[in-house]
């Protein structure tokens, strides 16, 4: 299958072009990005936001510039946000464009640049992770941090030669991405590095997330706007001559200027329609015109469309085969067949496939029907556990991913773990608003699943702080309190005492956050609770100062002995019953989690001065187990 997937990167050129090969007009826009590139290569950094409705040719405009800047000596690194529900994957074009700079360098020349910054980077980029090394504490100035070692890897390539960093589609950003973008725009100073930024303006709707982004982008000297137009009738037939590679006829190119606006994908698949006879009339919408060439297509063919649509924008060739219900020479034929009608591409590494463009995979999805939805989805959820490389993706990526999945499935009894899972993974790279999403939702779903608490890592409690947490991170204290409140309802004092105190303490921090008069209440009774128990990090945090040397430092700290300033009293280490991400085996014991396993902020193994569980060994630094979970009963 992958040497078929290959022989189909050629088959595509031999298939007629759907695509011209020059580049069209657009010398305005190449001229505004060379003038900002060359300004940067000088020294003084620059943001190029370009703007313009799906299809339009954003994503052809960059390309060629970044093809231009390469030839000049200047390197470009481009990533792409990726939609996903409603959050978009955590970090997706930081990663993907690290992903090309890695793959890019030596080792030894990749060593040297990123330094010190590796076991930050490597929580992105497992590729780059040292054997043993462990993440670092999150003691809240962590995604911060973070920013900063991208700011200063920027600063250290573009001493080597000027930066062009695109990241594509950000209207389908990840908050974490916005805050990169915000950070990069605010903290540029002399960097050699243009950002360059596209975004659909046809996905703002009212209250966009990406909307608050533009307008501080707006307000600062050092971004440019680029206004992506359609073309003009002129352009348009150079378009349809270009790709002819002969005159279009003139009635021709009054129809698809007429129907396509200028559109250039559109006109694409209007030429694309046309050639091969379809109706005399052109179909009305891009949408009609995008599923009359579908419904063309093979039975087979379309069943692969409807997997890959299904599974995202890019698709592993095996992922195809679980989900399509396809193999061999037929599964090989139908996807020759898409290919050759260039509806999929193959990707250059021969290894999976992906849409031509992304409003072709979004108009086929549309035309799912409920029943072939959800069975794709739990087909793909399933093969996603089963093998996370199948997704390419960083951890919280494809917990995320599976997480949608199974969602998607209706499948609740495992979109539950599936959620606490990408909740945690999102934690562990900093990602907090989608964090909360999945906690939120891990929340919802709660209720709707029977004996969810044998299926879960976490128990109620703790989902509801660490939504609560990771809703505090995004600023919204007041949505913090909410669930902060409910995570303390959810712990029985009586029973854990210490849990409930510390829950309190946070709930009092959130309370001050969000200017409410209940702080002094809520700290009160922590300390109330903790009264009758013997010192401990946890009476400490109820007292000032804490007693020092009652923390200890997880392993793979860099900074032994050192405690975050900021405790996560949450935290389980490794839950008994904890189970892998996703898909529940069918039979047989649970494993252990694989995301959590080892990645968890351990239980300190320093002695406990107390029988109970409240010791130093799951105090402040610790982040143990005691709190986050309520006691099991041996059978459970
Ligand atoms: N200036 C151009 N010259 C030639 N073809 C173009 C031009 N702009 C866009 N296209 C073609 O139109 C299609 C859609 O363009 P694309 O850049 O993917 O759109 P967008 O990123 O705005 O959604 C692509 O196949 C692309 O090759
Ligand atoms: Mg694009």
């Amino acid at each position: 299958m992958i040497s078929s997937v290959r022989e189909l990167a050629i088959l595509v050129d031999m298939a007629g072009r759907v695509s011209s090969p020059v580049l069209v007009g657009r010398s305005d826009q190449l001229a505004q990005l060379e003038a900002a590139g060359e300004r940067a290569a000088g020294g003084k950094p620059a943001v190029a936001l370009i703007a313009g409705e799906a299809g339009v040719g954003k994503s052809r405009l960059i390309g060629e510039f970044a093809a231009r800047a390469h030839r000049s000596g200047a390197r470009a690194l481009i990533g792409g946000c990726v939609a996903l529900d409603d959050g978009g994957l955590p970090w997706a074009p930081i990663v993907e464009a690290l992903r090309g700079l890695v793959r890019s360098m030596d080792p030894g020349a990749l060593d040297a640049l990123i330094g010190v910054a590796r076991d930050e980077l490597s929580r992105l980029l497992p590729e780059l992770a040292r054997p043993h090394a462990g993440p670092g504490p999150d003691d809240g100035v962590a995604q911060a941090r973070l920013l900063e070692v991208f700011l200063d890897l920027f600063r250290r390539l573009g001493r080597e030669a000027p930066l062009v960093l695109v990241f594509e589609d950000l209207h389908w950003a990840d908050r974490a991405t916005r805050d990169l973008v915000v950070f990069l725009a605010r903290r540029l100073r002399d960097e050699r590095l243009l950002l360059v930024l596209t975004y659909r303006t046809d996905e703002l709707v009212r209250r966009h997330p990406l909307r608050p982004l533009l307008a501080e982008l707006g307000r600062n000297d050092r971004v440019e706007r680029i206004d992506l137009g359609p073309f003009g009738r002129a352009e348009l037939s150079a378009q349809l001559d270009a790709i002819l590679e002969a005159p279009a006829p003139a009635g021709l190119v009054d129809d698809i200027f007429m129907r396509s606006d200028g559109n250039a994908f559109y006109a694409e698949e209007l030429l694309a329609g046309w050639r091969r006879g379809e109706p005399a009339s052109l179909p009305g919408s891009l949408r009609d015109a995008l599923l009359t060439r579908v419904e063309r297509l093979s039975g087979p063919a379309q069943a692969v469309l409807a997997a890959a649509a299904a599974a995202g924008r890019r698709v592993d060739h095996r992922l195809l085969e679980v989900a399509s219900g396809l193999s061999g020479p037929q599964l090989a034929d139908a996807v020759r067949e898409t290919v050759a009608e260039h509806v999929l591409l193959a990707d250059p590494d021969g290894r999976a496939l992906a849409f031509r463009h992304a409003l072709m995979r979004e108009a086929i999805e549309t035309e799912l029907l409920p029943g072939e939805r959800i069975r794709l989805h739990a087909d793909l959820a399933a093969a996603i556990s089963d093998h996370p490389d199948w997704a390419y993706g960083t951890e919280a990526t494809v917990a995320a991913e599976l997480a949608y999945h199974w969602d998607a499935a209706l499948d609740l009894e495992h979109a539950l773990p599936a959620a606490i899972e990408a909740g945690l993974a999102a934690e562990r790279v900093y990602a907090f608003a989608n964090a909360a999403r999945h906690f939120e939702r891990a929340v919802e779903l709660w209720d709707r699943v029977p004996g969810a608490a044998a299926v879960a890592t976490l128990d109620r409690a703790g989902v509801l702080a660490h939504a609560a947490e990771a809703v505090h991170r995004t600023d919204d204290q007041v949505r913090a309190v909410a669930l902060q409140r409910a995570a303390v309802a959810a712990v029985d004092s009586a029973t854990e005492p210490v849990r409930a105190a510390l829950l309190q303490e946070r709930l009092g921090r959130f309370l001050w956050l969000a200017g409410d008069p209940g702080t002094l209440a809520a700290y009160a009774e922590a300390v109330g609770l903790l009264a009758d128990a013997p010192p401990s990090a946890a009476r400490g945090r109820g007292s000032w100062p804490p007693t020092p040397g009652r923390c200890c430092s997880p392993p793979g700290s860099s900074r032994p002995g050192r405690s975050p300033s900021r405790p996560w009293p949450w935290r389980r280490a490794s839950a008994p019953g904890s189970r892998k991400a996703g898909r529940r085996p069918r039979s047989g014991p649970r494993s252990p989690s694989s995301a959590t396993r080892g990645r968890g902020w351990p239980t300190c193994t320093a002695p406990a001065p107390s029988p109970r569980s409240w010791s130093t060994s799951t105090g402040w630094a610790g982040r143990g187990s005691a709190w986050s979970r309520r006691p099991r009963s041996p059978a459970s």
